[in-house]
C-alpha cells in the first residue's frame, strides 16, 4: 500500500520520547508531520486520518502504563483503518501495561497498530538510570524497525490485510499511581514562563512561574528540562537517596523490544 502522509503525535515532558521518536522517524522516506501533544495549551482538535495515512503514537510509560493526560489527549484522534505505530518509551525499570494500553486505544479508535515498540530513553526522574539513552546502539535498532514497518506497509495491499501483533501486558491494566517528586523554582527563577508554557498539566501558572500547584503537578519534569537557568528541581536530598536505591535496583541495562 501507498502511504501518502505520516503524522508523528508525541507526549514527552522531558524530552526522552520524542528523542526515540526522531530515530524512528529517521529512516522512514517521507517527512512527519510532528503533533506535539505535551503541553497544557496543546489543546488537541479532534481529527481523523485517512486509510493511507501512517500515524506514529509516541508516549513514555509512567507507573507501568500510559498517563492518563496522554490518554485523554490522545483519544481525541481517530483513525479510518488507519496504519498506526505504537511507540511506549521508558526509564529501564519496566513497561508492563503501558504498550498494551496504547496499542488498545489505537483500535479502539479505528486505527491499525500493525507494529509497536518498547524502547528505552533516560529515567526522568532517576537521571543516572539509562543515561545517555537512547544511544548509537538503541538508534541503530530503531532506524531498522523503522525499514521493516515501511516494508510491511510496502507489501501490504491495504490497512486492512495488515497483521496486528500481540504485545506484552495484562487487562484490565494495572492501577495508575504515578509517584514522584514535584519540582520547586529557587531564587534563580528568571520568572520566563518557559516552564509555564511546556508543563503538561496546567500546573505553573504563567503570571508566577516560580509556584507549582502540587496537586495538578504529575511529576513529569518536563519544567526542569526545559528551564534554561536550571532554576528547577526536585528535592535534592530525597531524589541523592532514592535514585541511589533505584539505580541498584534496576540499573541493569534492558534492550528495546520490536513488534511487527
Ligand atoms: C512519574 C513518572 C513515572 C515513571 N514510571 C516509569 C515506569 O514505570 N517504568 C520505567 O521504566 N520508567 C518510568 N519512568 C521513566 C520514563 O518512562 C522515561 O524517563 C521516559 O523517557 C520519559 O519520557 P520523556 O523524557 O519523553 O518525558 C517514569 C517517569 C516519570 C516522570
Amino acid at each position: 500500500m501507498k502511504i501518502s502522509k505520516i503524522h508523528a503525535v508525541f507526549f514527552s515532558p522531558a524530552g526522552g520520547t520524542l528523542k526515540v521518536l526522531n530515530a524512528f522517524l529517521s529512516a522512514l522516506p517521507l517527512p512527519a508531520e510532528k503533533i506535539d501533544i505535551t503541553p497544557f495549551s496543546s489543546s488537541v482538535q479532534s481529527r481523523t486520518f485517512g486509510a493511507e495515512e501512517l500515524v506514529v503514537f509516541a508516549a513514555p510509560v509512567y507507573a507501568g502504563r500510559i498517563v492518563p493526560l496522554a490518554i485523554q489527549r490522545f483519544a481525541a484522534l481517530h483513525g479510518n483503518h488507519t496504519p498506526a505505530v505504537c511507540l511506549a518509551v521508558y526509564g529501564n525499570r519496566a513497561y508492563e501495561d503501558a504498550l498494551l494500553e496504547l496499542a488498545d486505544l489505537a483500535k479502539q479508535n479505528a486505527f491499525v497498530p500493525f507494529a509497536a515498540a518498547a524502547a528505552l530513553a533516560q529515567h526522568s526522574i532517576m537521571r543516572r538510570v539509562a543515561a545517555g539513552r537512547p544511544d548509537k546502539d538503541d538508534e541503530a535498532q530503531l532506524v531498522d524497525f523503522a525499514k521493516q514497518v515501511w516494508r510491511k506497509l510496502a507489501q501490504a495491499q491495504s490497512a486492512a490485510v495488515l497483521s496486528v501483533p500481540a504485545v506484552p501486558g495484562k487487562r484490565p491494566y494495572k492501577d495508575f499511581k504515578a509517584v514522584g517528586f514535584v519540582p520547586e523554582a529557587s531564587a534563580a527563577c528568571t520568572r520566563c514562563g518557559r516552564c509555564a508554557a511546556h508543563c503538561p498539566s496546567g500546573a505553573i501558572d504563567p503570571s508566577s512561574p516560580d509556584q507549582t500547584d502540587k496537586a495538578r503537578c504529575i511529576f513529569c519534569m518536563g519544567c526542569v528540562s526545559v528551564c534554561p537557568v536550571r532554576a528547577r528541581n526536585a528535592n535534592k536530598a530525597l531524589l541523592w537517596a532514592a535514585e541511589k536505591a533505584f539505580a541498584f535496583k534496576y540499573g541493569a541495562r534492558q534492550e528495546p523490544e520490536f513488534f511487527l
